[in-house]
């Protein structure tokens, strides 16, 4: 595999994403970051603690429905713990590629009225998108590459790895 974003580079861009999220928000303010499962949690990790002050830590569970997922049918398997009602939120998301699976989950978040509702990722495809949506924070904007680590996997595989590679079949 080639590595594409080591683990210092990832941590000096999680350092200014989480700044620049805090200085949206505002010092003081009470924010709601939630983990998309499971690709998410590394980024998470690190992305909460660099953003500072008052963030709670909320996990959703989605997944593709078999065989479906070209069509962005995604299924909610693990709910938020708490209400989003007028709270400020900002969902952390590994990779926005089609954007499918994001907009699913802004119109299913956005029915629950928060008071904003913000898009964390930390890698973009912008080439595959089929879908008009966004994060408003990126880490990395990628070429059309199927990357592996940091909490992307490949049939749960190489979740663990602490930098973002390109995978070659057959190689590792
Ligand atoms: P989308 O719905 O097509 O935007 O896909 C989003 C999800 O597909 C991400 O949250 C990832 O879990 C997965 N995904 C997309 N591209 C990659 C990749 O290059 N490596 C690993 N997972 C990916």
């Amino acid at each position: 595999m080639d590595i594409l974003i080591d683990q210092d580079t990832l941590a000096t861009r999680i350092t200014s994403l989480g700044r620049e999220i805090r200085e949206a928000h505002g010092e003081d303010a009470s924010i709601v970051a939630i983990c998309v499962l499971k690709g998410s949690v590394l980024f998470f990790a690190d992305l909460v603690r660099a953003i500072g002050g008052d963030v709670r830590l909320e996990f959703l569970g989605v997944s593709s429905y078999e065989g479906t997922s070209s069509t962005g049918e995604v299924r909610i398997t693990h709910d938020l713990r708490t209400e989003i009602r007028g709270r400020h939120v900002v969902v952390v998301e590994d990779i926005v590629d089609t954007g499918l699976t994001l907009s699913f989950l802004l119109k299913a978040l956005r029915v629950r009225d928060p008071a904003s509702l913000t898009v964390a990722a930390l890698l973009d495809k912008p080439s595959k998108r089929t879908v008009d949506v966004h994060a408003d924070h990126v880490g990395f904007s990628i070429d059309d590459h199927f990357v592996i680590g940091y909490g992307l996997d490949l049939d749960e595989k190489y979740r663990n790895l602490p930098f973002v590679a390109i995978y070659r079949p057959g190689v590792g």
